[in-house]
């Protein structure tokens, strides 16, 4: 039997989920995995190619030759980050055929974490519901509509991409919504998730409180 540990961190965009991920994984020498990127990159290749990101098809062939020939760099490349990749990533990750595809990947990852890590942390929206039921400590990360998006706003501009307020609101309420209620594996906190709103808490405030979980629940 498996004896790493396993975070899985789920949540809206925005929330400040990936923030905290990563500053946790670093802090235990886990593993992370940012799941999203796995959802834009099939999106962005498609996009690249001209090609629809709701054609099924295409989509399922991009996320299953993933499991192969994906690079650890590739998950890298900044224009990932763009909201064309993350509206991409929502439209293909609402076909069930991708989300099988990238299945394994995800849970072999949480399964035998590279590098031998003692554990592995993912973030996404369906970890502690379907990749990882198992996982030994769920969290649930939101925040307020608007305060995810002037979040999001503020990250933009100071990259120095022209973008408007109402557009990034826009752009979030439709993924919330696609992510939401889609039939397959769709955004919700597992029922033994830790749910934590973000909204008046800084990025400090949301480390700390979930340091004492993990301490308190793993004993680390
Ligand atoms: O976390 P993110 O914004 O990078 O995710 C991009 C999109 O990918 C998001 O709108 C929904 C989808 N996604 C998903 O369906 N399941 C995951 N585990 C992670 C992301």
């Amino acid at each position: 039997m498996s004896t790493e540990k396993v975070i899985a961190v789920d949540g809206t965009a925005a929330s400040g989920k990936g923030t905290l991920a990563k500053r946790l994984a670093k802090e235990l020498g886990f593993a992370y995995l940012d799941t999203g990127k796995l959802y834009r990159y099939v999106g962005a290749r498609l996009l690249a190619r001209g090609v629809d990101p709701q054609d099924e098809a295409e989509a399922i062939a991009v996320a299953q030759g993933l499991n192969t020939t994906l690079k650890p760099e590739d998950l890298q490349d900044p224009a990932l980050g763009s909201d064309e990749n993350g509206q991409a990533a929502s439209k293909v990750a609402a076909l069930t055929g991708v989300r099988t595809a990238l299945l394994d990947y995800q849970q072999n990852f949480a399964k035998t974490p590279p590098g031998g890590a003692s554990g592995a942390i993912l973030d996404g929206r369906d970890i502690g519901t379907v990749i990882c039921p198992d996982a030994d400590l769920k969290l649930y990360i939101d925040a307020n509509l608007e305060i995810r998006a002037q979040r999001r706003f503020k990250e933009l501009q100071s990259k120095g991409i022209s973008v408007t307020y109402d557009a990034v609101l826009a752009d979030m309420l439709e993924r919330d919504k696609r992510d939401s209620s889609r039939a397959t594996a769709p955004m919700k906190p597992a029922d033994d998730a830790i749910v934590l709103d973000t909204s008046t808490m800084s990025a400090d405030d949301v480390f700390d409180k979930v340091r004492s979980a993990v301490t308190d629940r793993l004993g680390i």
